[in-house]
Order: structure tokens, then sequence, then C-alpha cells
């Protein structure tokens, strides 16, 4: 496990105020970041007092709760959709650690995911819990896609953790 990642996490339980707010897993694909996220995640489930940790990923098919993509465009309908994905963001804003992975694969964000994670990021942050973002998209990319406001929260507010090796679903 990333030396750094393990004192990150740490510093999560602690509710250290040192802690950055957000920490971004950059690295190419099959090289260990979501495998990473989760093992710390379920340390953080076994913490003394536990953490309650949230993932979600970026974009996900067929399951509107764990796509972030979804749930920020369901966000504003006044139906029981709506409801339930005001629930979930909800838990999201309060999670003790947030996991949100492959951060880029939506593609094309409309404009309600890029206000939506804007705010879900401000709201985390003023409540002192950490967000980590997975992503293997370049700087400039994040700032194509996801504007200035987002780019300052997300890039400007990181700690960048570099996983690095080989892709380890290649068979050798
Ligand atoms: N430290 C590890 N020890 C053993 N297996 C690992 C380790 N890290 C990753 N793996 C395995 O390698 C594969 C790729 O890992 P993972 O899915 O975490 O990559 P990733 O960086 O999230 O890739 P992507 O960017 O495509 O999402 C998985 O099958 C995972 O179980
Ligand atoms: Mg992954």
């Amino acid at each position: 496990m990333n030396k750094r990642l393990v004192e990150l996490a740490r510093m999560a339980q602690a509710r250290d105020r040192a802690a950055p707010p957000v920490v971004l897993l950059h690295g190419p694909t099959g090289t260990g970041k979501t495998f990473a996220a989760r093992a710390v995640m379920r340390w953080a489930r076994r913490t003394s007092p536990p953490m309650f940790p949230a993932y979600i990923q970026s974009f996900r098919i067929g399951d509107r709760e764990n796509s972030m993509l979804s749930l920020f465009a369901d966000e504003a309908s006044f139906d029981e959709r709506g409801e339930r994905a005001r629930a979930r963001i909800g838990n999201l804003i309060t999670a003790d650690l947030l996991v949100i992975d492959d951060l880029g694969n939506e593609r094309n964000p409309p404009a309600t995911f890029e206000a939506g994670l804007a705010s879900l990021l401000d709201q985390r942050k003023e409540k002192n819990r950490p967000t980590w973002i997975i992503t293997n998209e370049t700087r400039g990319d994040l700032l194509n896609k996801y504007g200035a406001r987002n780019f300052s929260r997300i890039v400007n507010a990181a700690e960048v953790v570099k996983i690095t090796g080989r892709d380890r679903r290649i068979h050798a």
C-alpha cells in the first residue's frame, strides 16, 4: 500500500484539520487505485470509533444510486427519483470519507454535474470531511471537462498521490 495514502487515511480518521480537503489519486489504468481505496475503506470501517466511508462512481450504467452523473441529473426532480437522489447526496455530503471513483468516465459532463460536484466538494470541505477522487485524466482534461470552478476545488485544493507501476490486469 502507498505509504502516503496510509498517512492520509490516519489523518482522516483523526479529523486532522491539516489534512488536505481533497486527495487526488492519479495514475494509469490497472495500477491499483480502486483496490487501494477499497482497502482504505475496509480499514476505516474497523477503526475505533468506526468511520462511515462512502463510495461512488462518477458514471455507472443502470445503477442510478451509485452513479454521480445520474444523481446530479435526478437531484432537481420533484418525483420519487429526485427524493432518492437528494437523500443519497445527503449521505455523500456527510460521509467521514468519500471516494469518488473513475472521474472522467462520464465523458461529457453536463452543467448539472459540474455544479453538483462543486457544491458537494464545498459542503464536504466545510465539514472538514476529506474527499478522495480517483482519475486517470490529465490536469488539462480536468480543466476542460469540469471548468475552472471544479479545477480549483479538485486540483488546486488537492494533494496529488500518484499511483504508478504496471497494469496489474495484464496476465504475465
Ligand atoms: N496491491 C494489490 N495486490 C494485489 N492485487 C492488486 C493490487 N492492486 C490491484 N490489484 C488487482 O489489480 C487489478 C487492477 O486494480 P484496480 O482495479 O484497482 O486498478 P485501477 O487503477 O483502479 O484501474 P482503472 O483506472 O482502470 O480503474 C484488480 O484486479 C485488482 O484486484
Ligand atoms: Mg479503478
